[in-house]
């Protein structure tokens, strides 16, 4: 779909990759940006108009859904991430807390939306998920499993959503200097350049939206051995092991 003259609504808009979104979004021309937070307070970015959205609570939801009844581009980028690993942590609170906010606070935003998308045309949704949906990073076993969850639900809907001519896009990219990754060291992509890229895939109608080289490199390493991330990651969790 074209940007330009869009309504959209982009969630966890008030910092990180979110907040970059928001800006492309207005300086790419779209219509109108609400900019969706836990706090409205902390939108504070330029032209967005703020809305209260928990995507964990049921009720804030449905009134963002029926406040914003004009959105026709939907951007589900709300999540978190524990870095934990599956069977290391100590509890099931983190694995709980990434699929109740990464998956099923997705899912509601979607059920949510797809009718407010079908009144206004049709429209779109972009699921923003991760290179760690496309393999298991021991290390943040349970985010992984979260984003893969996401990424399963980002093509069921598509098959649902075919019919009222609703777009739906994957975003995939690695790292990215956010203050999900601010412990970590690695070369970290910046958050501005990952919002330009999502806005290319859209506007050029991909599906899969492989926006980092990482991503590329990631799913054409997977294309030619589908084993090869597996392998990679036994190594890396052996090596940690041994430290
Ligand atoms: N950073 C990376 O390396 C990276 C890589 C691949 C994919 N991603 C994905 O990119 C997206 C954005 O990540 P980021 O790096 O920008 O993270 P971030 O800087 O930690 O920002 C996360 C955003 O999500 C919001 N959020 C968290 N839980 C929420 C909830 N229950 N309801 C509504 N908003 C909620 C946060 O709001 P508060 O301010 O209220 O906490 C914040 O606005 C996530 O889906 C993440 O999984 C990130």
């Amino acid at each position: 779909m074209q940007i330009k003259g869009s309504i959209a609504l982009v969630t966890g808009a008030n910092r990180g990759i979110g907040a970059e979104l928001a800006k492309a979004l207005l300086a790419s021309g779209a219509a109108k940006v609400y900019g969706a937070a836990r706090d409205p307070a902390a939108i504070t970015g330029a032209g967005l108009v703020p809305v209260r959205l928990d995507v964990t609570q049921d009720d804030q939801v449905a009134a963002a859904a029926a406040t914003c009844r004009d959105v026709t581009l939907l951007i589900n980028n709300a999540g978190i991430a524990a870095f934990t690993p599956l069977l290391e942590a100590p509890t099931l609170e983190n694995a709980e807390a990434e699929m109740a906010t990464n998956y099923f606070g997705t899912l509601r935003m979607c059920r949510a939306f797809a009718p407010v998308l079908k009144a206004n045309g049709g429209g779109a949704i972009v699921n923003v998920l991760s290179v760690a949906a496309m393999f298991n990073v021991p290390m943040q076993g349970s985010y992984c499993a979260s984003k893969a969850a996401e990424t399963s639900l980002t093509h069921g809907i598509r098959h649902e959503l075919k019919a009222q001519g609703t777009a739906v896009h994957g975003a995939y990219f690695g790292y990215v200097d956010t203050g999900m990754t601010a412990h970590l060291s690695m070369p970290k992509e910046s958050p501005a350049d990952i919002a330009r890229g999502v806005l290319a895939g859209i506007a050029a109608g991909e599906e899969e939206i492989l926006v980092d080289q990482r991503a590329r490199d990631t799913r054409a390493a997977l294309m030619q051995n589908p084993r090869a991330m597996e392998l990679a990651m036994q190594a890396a969790w052996d090596a940690r092991q041994r430290r």
